[in-house]
């Protein structure tokens, strides 16, 4: 399949500039390093693991979409996986919350603890676990409820009283409160895009998770839009994990602390296979990728 490599439209553009967040450089949630004499260059370092990936790797039916990915997810940080289409971003995001459990033909193998816990037990509950660990989809995604109802729908599946402190403080929490606070009570989908992607951010905080995943959340959106939801991001990053899968580099350079690089490895004729090539700090792999394949995609050379 060919499709696995195409390069995404955004990222075809070469050689491109990634200019680094500040919080790549000076992170306020990670503790810098080597402020001492004779340490170098300070290197942020990264907090410690809420998600530990053992040799993961899933199967749908008889195709191996994704193998041996094997990093940590450091806790109450932004973690970015980029990488082609098709090389297994989504895959490995859904395995986070369990979510391949609800796709036919899906197997996932290896390990992966949530805080010290074996997270694809059979002992564990994933509805429970969805509570502790919410998703943002692609496209906007709010009920056909008024933009209150979409806040308190979650809270109440989730066992918490939806009080009206609760629903502002959610929307607060997403930048969306200046917005909406006179019209409540009104149609979610009467929002603009960008509002309502900010209105599903608001209902996954409101359930209070540890872990918010993301799947491309800005890609339906314009510029504007996807500027202020990367700044509710780093406003959140603080109180929550935050994993982001995101096929621009410019957006994965602007917010996050640690960034993943996926990538499609050949097996036999036609088969392809996404892999993890290279895991570290957003400054570590745009600035000085390890591994030749990272450089080759983030200097654009290859999709
Ligand atoms: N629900 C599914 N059923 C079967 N194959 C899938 C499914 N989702 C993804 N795949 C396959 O798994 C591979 C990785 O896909 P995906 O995780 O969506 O990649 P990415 O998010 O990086 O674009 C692709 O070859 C894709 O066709
Ligand atoms: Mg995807």
């Amino acid at each position: 399949m060919t499709t696995n490599v195409e390069p995404d439209t955004t990222a075809d553009d070469a050689p491109i500039e990634i200019q680094l967040s500040a919080g790549a450089a000076t992170p306020t949630h990670a503790v810098a390093a080597g402020q001492g004499a004779a340490a170098g260059p300070a290197q942020p370092e990264l907090g410690p693991p809420i998600f530990q990936l053992r040799d993961l790797g899933v199967w749908y039916g008889k195709n191996e979409a994704v193998r041996g990915v094997s990093m940590d997810i450091p806790k109450n940080a932004i973690t970015a996986i980029i990488g082609p289409s098709g090389c297994g971003k989504s895959t490995t995001l859904r395995c986070l919350n369990r979510m391949n459990d609800l796709v036919p033909g899906a197997r996932v193998n290896g390990e992966i603890l949530f805080g010290g816990e074996d997270l694809l037990s059979s002992d564990v509950d994933p509805v429970d676990l969805r509570g502790r660990i919410g998703m943002v989809f692609q496209k906007p995604s709010p009920f056909p409820k008024s933009i209150k109802d979409n806040i308190e729908f979650g809270m109440k599946v989730n066992g918490i009283k939806p009080t009206a402190e609760r629903v502002e403080q959610a929307l607060v929490d997403a930048a969306l409160w200046d917005e909406v606070k006179d019209r409540l009570k009104d149609e979610a989908f009467s929002l603009s895009g960008g509002q309502q992607q900010r209105l599903c951010i608001a209902r996954a905080i409101a359930v209070e998770p540890e872990v918010i995943l993301m799947d491309e959340p800005c890609s339906a959106l314009d510029p504007i839009a996807t500027l202020a939801i990367e700044d509710l991001m780093k406003n959140i990053a603080e109180r929550f994990t935050l994993v982001v899968v995101t096929h621009n580099m410019q957006q994965a350079a602007r917010i996050s602390d640690q960034v993943a690089f996926m990538t499609v490895e050949g097996k036999a004729e036609g088969e392809r296979c996404g892999v993890l090539a290279e895991v570290g700090t957003a400054r570590e792999i745009f600035s000085a990728p390890k591994d030749p394949r990272t450089e080759a995609y983030i200097t654009g050379r290859v999709g």
